[in-house]
């Protein structure tokens, strides 16, 4: 249902995104690659991981970032839906694009340095199995830098919300012609566990937390994690 919803909706996936979050979710990417950058240990080349990569705009970030450090990388992105891929193949020529799904990554234990996940993990269907996938594929100490949606309970993230829930449909489904895409959006935000109670679920798997970051108007957060205790 998740693939053939965001196959419906990639060739204006990010059009949608750019006018929804007024360029927001470019800023809650750059500010995750930046926390997971200054997580990472010290290294000349790091082997990356973007999780539900969808269109590759967190893989682009990333290589900028990585850049702008000095770091070399070699970029990995998956994904289930083949129209999201098709899409970043044109965005991002330098990362191995692979099409497969969270709960079976395709890739050998301890694999990779660091693992994003941007707005996927709510998708899931499987959380637990997923959450032991990126587990596995992760280096031991590797870093884990997971962002999401949630409801905050804050007048600013009350604000967002009442945007999220009344405007994001109407727009979404204005641009993109699925308006149901948005309403299941807006569904799975407000089924999704609150940050506190999805850091819990990654420390069962064996990560620790390093950091929760809401970041504004407080509708994203960021979870950073490391693999190990
Ligand atoms: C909201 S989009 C996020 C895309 C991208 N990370 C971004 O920041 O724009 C969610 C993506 O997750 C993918 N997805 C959903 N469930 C998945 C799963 N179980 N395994 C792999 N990809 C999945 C969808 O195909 C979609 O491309």
């Amino acid at each position: 249902m998740v693939r053939e919803l965001f196959n419906s909706i990639a060739s204006r996936y990010d059009l949608a995104n750019r006018l929804i979050s007024l360029d927001l979710d470019c800023c809650w990417r750059r500010k995750t690659c930046e926390e997971a950058l200054k997580a990472l240990p010290p290294a000349g080349k790091i082997k990356v991981l973007d999780v539900a990569c969808g269109t590759g705009d967190m893989l682009r970030c990333l290589r900028k970032k990585l850049g702008e450090k000095g770091i070399s990388g070699d970029f990995y992105g998956l994904d289930c839906s083949e129209n999201m891929l098709e899409v970043a193949k044109k965005k991002v020529p330098f990362a191995k694009l692979v099409p497969g799904f969270a709960e079976k990554i395709p890739f050998d234990d301890g694999s990779f340095d660091l693992i994003t996940v941007a707005f996927g993990v709510r998708n899931f269907s499987d959380r637990k199995r997923a959450i032991k996938e990126l587990y596995r594929v992760l280096k031991p100490g590797g870093v884990l830098a997971v962002l999401e949606f949630s409801r905050n309970p804050s007048v600013l993230g009350k604000l967002a919300w009442f945007y999220t829930e009344r405007v994001v449909p109407l727009v979404g489904g204005l641009i993109t012609g699925n308006k149901k895409a948005y309403t299941y959006l807006v569904e799975s935000i407000g089924k999704f566990p609150h940050p506190e109670e999805l850091a819990r679920e990654f420390e069962s798997a064996g990560f620790s937390t390093l950091k929760l970051r809401w970041f504004f108007p407080r509708i994203a957060f960021l979870l950073l994690l490391r693999k190990g205790r």
